[in-house]
Order: structure tokens, then C-alpha cells, then sequence
């Protein structure tokens, strides 16, 4: 494979573990005999201090030009009060950026060696939690219209078409097919029309997958079972807001915020491989921060781009990494292990 890949590295432990992570990346190329070119660009609060915003031209040109964009994270609590809330790189730059990535898919997977850092009692998580939630990035109340505040009332309305929902159920049950093929639609259908869409729609489009299984569940009474039994779960799809929230809920599960992996997709738009932690501004620059969840992004960057098998080595060396691992290491230690594991 030839290939560029954008790094953004963004803020606080952003570059640590996007380093780390393209350290990994290029030793697995080697190893495959793969041809891949790294550019860096700018975004938040670094883009903001050298090119004036959080997003800059140049940056969004790289991407374009790009196979793949490997992003760290953005946002820094300490300059918030600097710009208004809709100016600050969270919003201006990863909205900008998640354009047209209509379809996050978030891993959530509790490896053995940190079942006692899942906060769930042991008979819960017997067996282990493998869950894949696919989360609609581009619609819903996020971005419906109308929307905006006018004296003492503020709307937000949720919007989907029978489209949008279309697509991202197709991404559920193509990546059912390749797990357990279970789907898990989540809704709200008894009191939301979206939501009524929303369940027919998966509905038809299931019929074009007879072999993948497909049940229902109300948001509400899904946010119970992800903490009661969660093991129920193969792929769970669902909208923007609702994703937003549970996929947050089952982050808990992995035991760390450093170990979780995200992908968004799109249909001609550069895709998007980010850990699902933020900036940590409290650990930047100390040598604190896990690179496993950027690591694991670059196993999602590899599979999406054809690679499964350089995926599946980078995807091994993080587990044995895991199950071997003894005491506090550095970033750039964790990160030495793993790309010396996908070399031999
Ligand atoms: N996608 C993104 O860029 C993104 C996502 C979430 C938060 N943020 C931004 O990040 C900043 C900090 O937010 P926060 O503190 O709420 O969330 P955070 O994820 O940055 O940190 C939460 C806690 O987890 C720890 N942590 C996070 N990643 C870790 C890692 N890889 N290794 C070890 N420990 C890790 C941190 O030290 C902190 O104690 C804010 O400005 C927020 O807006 C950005």
C-alpha cells in the first residue's frame, strides 16, 4: 500500500500519542512492505496561536489530499474563557472536520487484563464485553433545523431522513456481518417520529441482510442494559445525541478512557481515526499519557484501508502489551514496546 496519512496532533497529549501511535505505524509498514507518507498539520489551540484558527485552510487541504487522518485531540479548559463557546476548537475545528463523516464507530472492548478496572461486578463482565456502537455523526439535533434561542424560548429539532438513516444502517450491518451478526437498533419510537423513521427504515433495510439478526430497544431502557448486561451487545447502532450519551456510558466499561479507538466514515470525505479521550491537559507533557487508544485508531486506519492483516498485528501486540504490562511506563515507552511487538 502506498499511502499519506494526516497527523493532526492538536493539543495537550495530542502529539504524545499521535507520536507514538505513527512510531507503531511505521513499524507495521515496514513490515508489510508498506509505502506510507506522513504530513503534519495544525488544529486547535496550536492552529489558533500560529495560523490564527483552529482549523486553518492548510490543514483542511491536507486532509483532503490525504488517504486517512490520524488526529489526537483538541481543547484546552485553561484558554476557553479566550473565545466565545462556537469560536473554540471543539467546535470549530472537529465539527469542520467530522463534515460529511456521517458514520463513528466506536469500539468498546474490555480486555481480561483490566476487568478489575471496569467498574461493573465481576459476574456482569464474566465472559468479556465486546461491543461495537455505531453512532450517526451528522444529523439529528445536532444540526436540524430550525434551531437558535429568541428572548425566553430556545429550539433544537431533531431531523433525520429516510437517507441519512439508510446509510449509517447499512454500516451496522456490514460490520455485523463481520462480528457476531447481532444489531441492536436504538430509538425513542414510542414518542419520537424520528425515532419512527429511524425503526422502520431498519426494518427494510434488514431484509437486504437475512443473515444478521436485528432487535430494538427504547434509549432509555438501552442505558440500563449497557451497565446490566452488557455482554447482550454485538453491534448497537443508533442517532447522533442518543450515541453521543451511550457511547460515553460504555466507555466506562474498557476501564480506561486510554484505551478506546474511534473511526468516523464517510462517502468521499477523508476518513477519521481519533482516540476517544481528550487533550488531558493534567498529564500533557509528563510522559503520563497511554497511546493505546491512538495505537488502536491506527489498527482501525489500517483495516478501513484494506490492511486487515497489518491491523490485526498491531491489534495483537496491544493485547499481549496489555496482558504482560507491569508497573508505570512512559508514553513513549508503551509505545517503543508496541512497534518493537509489530516488527518481530
Ligand atoms: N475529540 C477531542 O478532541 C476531545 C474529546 C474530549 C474532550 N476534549 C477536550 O479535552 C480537554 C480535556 O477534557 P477532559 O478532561 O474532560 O477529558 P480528557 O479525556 O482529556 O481527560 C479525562 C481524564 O482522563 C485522563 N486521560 C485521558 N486520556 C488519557 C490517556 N491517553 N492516558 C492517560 N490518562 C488519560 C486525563 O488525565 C483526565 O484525568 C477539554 O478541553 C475537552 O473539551 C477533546
Amino acid at each position: 500500500m502506498d499511502a499519506q496519512i494526516a497527523v493532526l496532533g492538536g493539543d495537550g497529549i495530542g502529539p504524545e500519542v499521535t507520536g507514538e501511535a505513527v512510531k507503531v505505524l511505521q513499524a507495521v509498514a515496514q513490515r508489510f512492505g508498506h509505502r506510507l507518507v506522513f504530513r503534519y498539520g495544525l488544529i486547535g489551540w496550536a492552529a489558533v496561536d500560529g495560523e490564527g484558527a483552529a482549523l486553518p485552510e492548510s490543514t483542511i487541504e491536507l486532509c483532503r489530499a490525504s488517504a486517512a487522518i490520524l488526529l489526537g485531540a483538541v481543547g484546552l479548559p485553561a484558554r476557553d474563557g479566550s473565545l466565545p463557546p462556537s469560536e473554540r476548537p471543539e467546535v470549530k475545528a472537529l465539527l469542520a472536520l467530522r463534515r460529511g463523516l456521517y458514520a463513528n464507530l466506536r469500539p468498546v472492548l474490555l480486555h481480561p487484563a483490566l476487568a478489575a478496572r471496569c467498574p461493573l461486578k465481576a459476574e456482569v463482565i464474566a465472559g468479556g464485553i465486546d461491543m461495537l456502537i455505531v453512532r450517526e455523526l451528522n444529523g439529528g439535533l445536532y444540526y436540524g433545523q430550525p434551531k437558535g434561542r429568541t428572548g425566553d424560548r430556545a429550539v433544537d429539532s431533531m431531523v433525520y431522513t429516510v437517507a441519512e438513516v439508510e446509510r449509517i444502517a447499512v454500516v451496522a450491518f456490514e460490520a455485523a456481518r463481520l462480528r457476531r451478526k447481532q444489531v441492536c437498533s436504538v430509538d425513542k419510537a414510542n414518542v419520537l417520529a424520528t425515532s419512527q423513521l429511524w425503526r422502520e427504515v431498519m426494518i427494510n433495510v434488514a431484509r437486504r441482510y437475512p443473515d444478521v439478526e436485528l432487535r430494538h430497544q427504547y434509549v432509555d431502557a438501552c442505558a440500563m442494559q449497557i451497565v446490566q448486561n452488557p455482554r447482550q451487545f454485538d453491534v448497537l447502532v443508533t442517532e447522533n445525541t442518543f450515541g453521543d450519551i451511550l457511547s460515553d456510558e460504555a466507555a466506562v466499561l474498557a476501564g480506561s478512557l486510554g484505551m478506546l479507538p474511534s473511526a468516523s466514515l464517510g462517502e468521499g470525505v477523508t476518513p477519521l481515526f481519533e482516540p476517544v479521550h481528550g487533550s488531558a491537559p493534567d498529564i500533557a507533557g509528563q510522559g503520563k499519557a497511554d497511546p493505546t487508544a491512538t495505537v488502536l485508531s491506527v489498527a482501525m486506519l489500517l483495516d478501513h484501508l484494506g490492511q486487515g492483516d497489518a491491523a490485526a498485528q498491531v491489534e495483537a501486540a496491544v493485547s499481549a502489551d496489555l496482558a504482560t504490562r507491569a508497573g508505570t511506563r512512559s508514553t513513549s515507552q508503551v509505545g517503543d514496546a508496541l512497534a518493537a511487538a509489530v516488527s518481530s
